[in-house]
């Protein structure tokens, strides 16, 4: 098979915003206790943080680190996670007994020390209006009104500036605590976001979109949300997880088109009440929960015992083919590149994450970690609108999705190219790239395997082995024209 990627310098779609590697660290599961936090672990820092997972994470190159869920935010008090008294609560979200020994000031703090920025979700889910206000007043208030004082008698003197929040999370979902009608939603999320403003103007504010493309109420959600909270609100949020059904691995590998859609329905849905208001603002997304997920595996929350600790909820086990497809979907969110600044691949660690630890031994690299990484490190400067030219794969799910996807970002030292191969065959790409030589230079490669996935480091490290390969390409020089092999399956970056 034959296929062409065509770009320019001239031709973009917009600048990279770093938030776009955003990740979500949620309470739930194993991603706070045992995950980031572990005091008796061997690594750990004076804050009782683990060492290696600070150092994976750096790796990882997130930028972003949304807090504290999830579907946890929804029955959360964050007053029980700050101060001396930390009470144990039953979380409803996933039926775990929370300790509260990790709160706010635990978790900015970190984020802090790592040059993470955090963004912070409130509860709308049990609570509302005031105790969202509250929540920004202690984060970013100054010293001198009563919940920037408590945080100061807490020890935190300093601001802490948290500039993104969510109102909510995935409220139309009716497996959230306090699920509500997009209506209902509306009206908490304006008044909220009007309040939290009132305590700090500068703030960015993610109102709640719908909890996949699947959700019947899909497309009106937004309208009506947007209707309500248009004036307060700086982004909408998506939400998608993908899976490989009953062996369908074509619509599985097509997963980045579904994505595509699912943007585009989204941007049409906001740009339309736009319209309506007679506003020619184009508001963004934030696609703040994002990755390969087996959720049909997953009983439901409901079925879930209630349990102490640090249980292993969603612990899921990846494969290099889900990291082709976690490449792939990179490609798709840089491609919108104008319209998506913020993006979290949920979650980052232990909890369906490329960061697996266990308690008191190594933490390790999941095969999803690797696409990421590199393209965290590599997208840099501007999307540039790539023209791919190439056949088309019939998939079940999707219908023809193109048999190649491609992503270029530029700035003034260097273009990374970002290429999908998703056909059982390999591809010849031509890059046409007139009026610019290219040296190509090493990169990084995953081919997808036919083998299950297995759990620990070991089968971690032996698919890294055999499925991500350095590329050497260096030295190569073209005048506008060059040729890629892309192997079946695959995802490569360079
Ligand atoms: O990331 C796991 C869960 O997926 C989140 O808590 C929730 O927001 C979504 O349904």
């Amino acid at each position: 098979d034959h296929a062409s990627v065509l770009f320019h310098p001239g031709f973009r779609v917009g600048a990279v915003d770093r938030r776009l590697f955003g990740t979500l660290v949620e309470h739930m599961g194993r991603a706070v206790y045992t995950g980031i936090f572990e005091p008796d672990h061997p690594t750990s820092d004076e804050h009782g943080f683990r060492g290696d997972v600070a150092a994976l994470a750096s790796e990882l190159g997130i930028t972003t680190a949304r807090y504290p869920g999830g579907n946890f935010v929804s029955s959360y008090v964050w007053e029980d996670g700050v101060g001396p008294d930390r009470p144990r609560v039953l979380d409803l979200g996933w039926r775990t007994v929370e300790t509260n020994t990790v709160g706010t000031d635990e978790f900015l703090q970190w984020a802090e020390r790592h040059g993470i920025e955090p963004m912070m979700a409130v509860n709308l889910g049990t609570r509302g209006v005031e105790a969202a206000a509250a929540l920004v007043e202690y984060c970013n208030g100054a010293a001198g009104t009563r919940w920037a004082d408590l945080r100061v008698a807490n020890g935190r003197v300093e601001p802490y500036g948290v500039r993104l929040w969510c109102l909510g999370n995935e409220l139309d979902g009716p497996w959230q605590v306090g699920h509500k009608d997009a209506d209902e939603y509306g009206r908490l999320a304006a008044e909220a976001g009007k309040a939290m403003k009132r305590v700090d103007p500068s703030i960015e504010l993610i109102a709640c979109g719908s909890s996949s493309m699947e959700m019947p109420t899909f497309g009106d959600w937004e309208q009506t949300v947007l209707e309500h909270a248009w004036d307060v609100v700086d982004h909408v949020s998506m939400h998608a997880y993908y899976q490989e059904h009953d062996g369908d691995r074509a619509s599985f590998l097509a997963s980045g088109t579904a994505m595509d859609r699912f943007i585009r329905r989204v941007a049409a849905s906001a740009d339309a009440v736009a319209a309506r208001k007679g506003s020619d603002r184009r508001l963004t997304i934030s696609f703040d929960e994002w990755n390969v997920w087996y959720l049909s595996r997953f009983p439901g929350a409901d079925n879930l015992p209630v349990q102490d600790g640090a249980p292993r909820i969603i612990e899921d086990v990846y494969s290099a083919l889900d990291a082709v497809v976690v490449g792939d979907l990179l490609v798709t969110l840089l491609n919108h590149a104008d319209r998506v600044p913020l993006a979290c691949l949920a979650q980052l660690v232990n909890v369906i994450a490329p960061i697996m630890t266990e308690p008191g031994g190594p933490a390790w690299r999941q095969p999803t970690f690797h696409p990421f990484a590199a393209t965290a490190r590599l997208a840099r400067g501007t999307v540039l609108d790539a023209r791919v030219t190439c056949g088309t794969m019939p998939t079940e799910r999707h219908g023809a999705v193109p048999l190649v996807t491609a992503a270029v970002v530029a700035d003034d030292e260097a273009t990374a190219i970002f290429l999908v191969n998703r056909s059982t065959d390999a591809v010849e790409v031509d890059l046409l790239h007139p009026g610019s030589a290219l040296a190509l230079t090493g990169g990084i490669r995953v081919t997808a395997d036919t083998v299950a996935a297995e759990p620990g480091p070991a089968h971690a490290a032996a698919t890294a082995e055999r499925h991500v390969a350095q590329l050497e390409l260096d030295g190569v020089l073209h005048d506008d024209r060059s040729t890629v092999l892309l192997p079946p399956e695959s995802w490569t970056a360079f």
